[in-house]
């Protein structure tokens, strides 16, 4: 299954790796140009048990590949993650501006229906948030697009985070079938 994961940092790079190990054909989307530089040489900046290796012999397979072209990223997948920072804000609520971001870009390039997957940590509702985000870009832009939010918050522990992931490949089949169905 093609599968795109919008942020590489430590959510998105491990999720982006393993659903990569388990076969999928996965991009690696992230806006900072020289992660994505240093990711595409094989340069993990995280220590995470596992994980150097695991991205490099993904890399060489021809299965993860990393780039900072959104419109690739977006018109790859037949499910999107979006594993993009939540950073605080001043209230100490869950500033959305990445999360909505992604969903600019999906308005702006995506043509076939797509099933966005929200794994950043964000509060309850941001589904509704995000869709409603995304119909009105589409609504501006004249277009319609079929597209289903799932919700599936990240739970990983750091120094545990490529078992964590793993032990959820599960995910990848759920989606898959759902996937199928349409
Ligand atoms: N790190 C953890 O242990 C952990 C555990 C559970 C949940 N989470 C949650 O998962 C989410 C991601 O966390 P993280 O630690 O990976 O964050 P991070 O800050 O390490 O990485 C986020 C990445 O998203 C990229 N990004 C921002 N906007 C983008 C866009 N529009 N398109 C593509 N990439 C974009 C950033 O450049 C950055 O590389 C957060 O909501 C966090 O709260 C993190």
């Amino acid at each position: 299954m093609k599968i795109s994961v919008f942020g590489s940092g430590y959510v998105g790079l491990v999720q982006a790796t393993v659903l990569a190990e388990v076969g999928h054909d996965v991009i690696c989307m992230d806006v900072d140009q020289n992660k994505v530089k240093l990711l595409q040489q094989g340069h993990v900046s995280i220590f995470e048990p596992g994980l150097a290796a695991m991205v490099k012999e993904n890399l060489e397979s021809g299965r993860l590949h990393f780039t900072f072209d959104e419109k690739l990223a977006v018109e790859h997948g037949e499910v999107l993650f979006i594993a993009v920072g939540t950073p605080s804000d001043e209230d100490g609520s869950a500033d959305l501006k990445y999360v909505l971001s992604v969903g600019d870009a999906v308005a702006r390039h995506r043509r076939d229906p797509v099933i966005l997957v929200e794994k950043s940590t964000v509060p309850v509702g941001t589904g509704d948030t995000l869709r409603a985000h995304i119909e009105k870009a589409l609504h501006l832009a004249g277009r319609h697009l079929e597209f289903d939010i799932v919700s599936n918050p990240e739970f990983l522990k750091e120094g545990s985070a490529v078992a964590d992931c793993a032990a959820r490949t599960a995910l990848s089949s759920a989606v898959s079938a759902r996937t199928c169905a349409r």
